[in-house]
């Protein structure tokens, strides 16, 4: 960890973030609308390199609406077969930077039949369906406790911000419960039907390793979904990849403007 913070310092020099963004599918251009010092994965000690369709794969540090942020065009999934230690190594170092508020952004499907593809979600509370957790391990009592409490991982007053940004900006919204499975596959259909009696609203193949070590480690955390598609079997179509980027596209400017006064009011 001190050779990654030591690197990224050099390259930074007095820049301290303060929020921290994590750009999902599709929603990585965000990141280019701003002048910033840009430091590929690849470069980073520690860091790995990421090869997802969509994702490029670097840390974006600079100045958004007079905010000092640090965004990561791209992420590592589980999936890829990276380990969840590492999925959620760049959290880390963005608490250890001193970020103190973490926006989590992610394609999903909508698992209720009522969202439909477009609509940003409002993360309340997720569904750890990935059959582990990134907290394994020995524990860093720097960073946080053994047992964390995770009875409000997700920010209230923060969505409470969110929405009432979103209500202004006129940008259709939801919230709900995310569910997180490893992936790569899309769901069954079956697997649709029980995430749905479990109460989740959304699923997708991200953000709850990030948003667990988060809260553990003290930063007040939203996550917003960008559902992309109607989950597997809601409908009679297959899904594919390319539905999810394109969706996720047609969305951009919305989640830009909703992101952009976002970090403007987040405190
Ligand atoms: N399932 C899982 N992950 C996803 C989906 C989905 O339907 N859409 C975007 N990411």
């Amino acid at each position: 960890m001190d050779k990654t913070i030591d690197f990224i310092r050099d390259k930074i020099g007095n820049f301290e973030p303060e929020i921290g963004i994590i750009l999902g599918s599709g929603l990585g251009d965000f990141a280019d609308e701003f002048q910033g010092k840009v430091i590929p994965y690849s470069e980073i000690p520690e860091f790995e390199a990421s090869h997802v369709e969509g994702h490029k794969g670097q840390l974006v540090f600079a100045e958004v609406c007079g905010k000092k942020t640090v965004m990561m065009q791209g992420r590592y999934h589980f999936y890829e077969g990276y380990s969840l230690a590492t999925v959620t190594y760049p959290v880390k170092v963005m608490k250890k930077l001193g970020v103190k508020i973490l926006i989590i952004t992610n394609a999903a499907g909508a698992v209720t039949k009522e969202y439909t593809p477009g609509d940003l979600m409002f993360i309340t509370d997720h569904i750890n369906f990935m059959g582990t957790n990134p907290l394994i391990g020995r524990n860093d009592d720097t960073l946080g406790t053994r047992f964390p409490d995770m009875s409000e991982v997700y920010s209230k007053e923060l969505i409470e911000k969110a929405e009432n940004i979103a209500k202004k900006l006129n940008i259709k919204y939801q919230k709900g419960i995310y569910v997180a499975t490893t992936g790569p596959s899309y769901e069954t259909p079956a697997e649709i039907r029980m995430f749905s009696l479990l109460g989740a609203n959304a699923v997708g193949m991200s953000t709850v390793p990030e948003a667990i070590v988060a809260n553990y480690c003290g930063l007040k955390v939203l996550g917003i979904s960008c559902l992309t598609n109607y989950a597997a079997g809601t409908t009679n179509n297959p899904l594919n990849h390319q539905e999810v980027i394109d969706t996720a596209n047609k969305v951009k400017e919305n989640f830009k403007n909703l992101l952009i006064e976002l970090i403007e009011k987040v405190y």
